[in-house]
């Protein structure tokens, strides 16, 4: 059975795909045979970000595919060591089913109250459905200059009592990254690259406690 992972939100735009793409890349990094299940019909961010990078011939190769339901993302799970599942833009009734699912639930913010309060109720209302708190993280992305911003909305999620996991700045590198079918680890410079993987280690820390 695949390690299962999930990038999961109350609210668009807060960095699913994001760090979707980035942990299947440190993953596949590390010879484990990945894939990303897009359940985002819509917009398919992630499958349109692989036909770029295998056109650009990126190394390593991920598998992504689009499924409209859990049950067929699972279909062919013995075939991968790894498969991170990449929530549509709002919680529905599939995102308790891919959380109860998965091993290890993200719920990617950015600073705002806007962003985070909603992720927070989400962790809740996960907890209420039987999800422990332990498997849940979250994680700030598109994060700006302020030191104090930062560190008030990191006390703000501890003092929630979850789990801070790291951040990824606000960069034009990132998105410009996701183009040409790249990760937010796999930019031109060294120093993004290092802090997002800070946070997939922290996520990669946070499942081995659990076993
Ligand atoms: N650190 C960053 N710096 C700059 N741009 C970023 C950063 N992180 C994400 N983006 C851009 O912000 C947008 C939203 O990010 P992303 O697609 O990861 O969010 P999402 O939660 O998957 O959105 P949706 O809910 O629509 O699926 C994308 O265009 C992405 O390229
Ligand atoms: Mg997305």
């Amino acid at each position: 059975m695949a390690l299962k992972i999930a990038n999961l939100s109350q609210k668009g735009g807060v960095g699913k795909s994001t760090l979707s793409r980035a942990i299947a890349v440190e993953y596949a990094r590390n010879e484990w045979d990945v894939k990303i299940a897009d359940m985002d019909l819509k917009q398919s961010t992630c499958s349109l970000w692989n036909r770029e990078r295998m056109k650009n011939s990126h190394s390593p190769q991920i598998a992504v595919e689009t499924f409209s339901k859990v049950k067929d993302a699972l279909r062919h799970e013995e075939n991968y060591d790894l498969m991170i599942f990449d929530g549509s833009g709002h919680a529905d009734l599939q995102t308790l089913e891919i959380a109860q699912i998965c091993d290890y639930i993200i719920l990617p913010s950015g600073l705002s109250k806007d962003d985070l309060t909603p992720q927070i109720k989400l962790a809740h209302e996960l907890r209420k459905k039987g999800i422990p708190r332990k498997k849940i993280g979250i994680a700030l992305s598109r994060v700006g200059k302020s030191a104090r911003e930062l560190n008030d909305t990191v006390e703000y999620i501890e003092l929630a009592g979850y789990k801070y996991l790291g951040y990824i700045k606000e960069k034009t590198s990132v998105s410009q990254s996701h183009d040409e079918g790249l990760a937010a680890n796999e930019t031109k410079y060294k120093s993004i690259n290092e802090q997002v993987d800070v946070l997939i280690q922290n996520v990669v820390d946070s499942i081995q406690e659990l076993s």
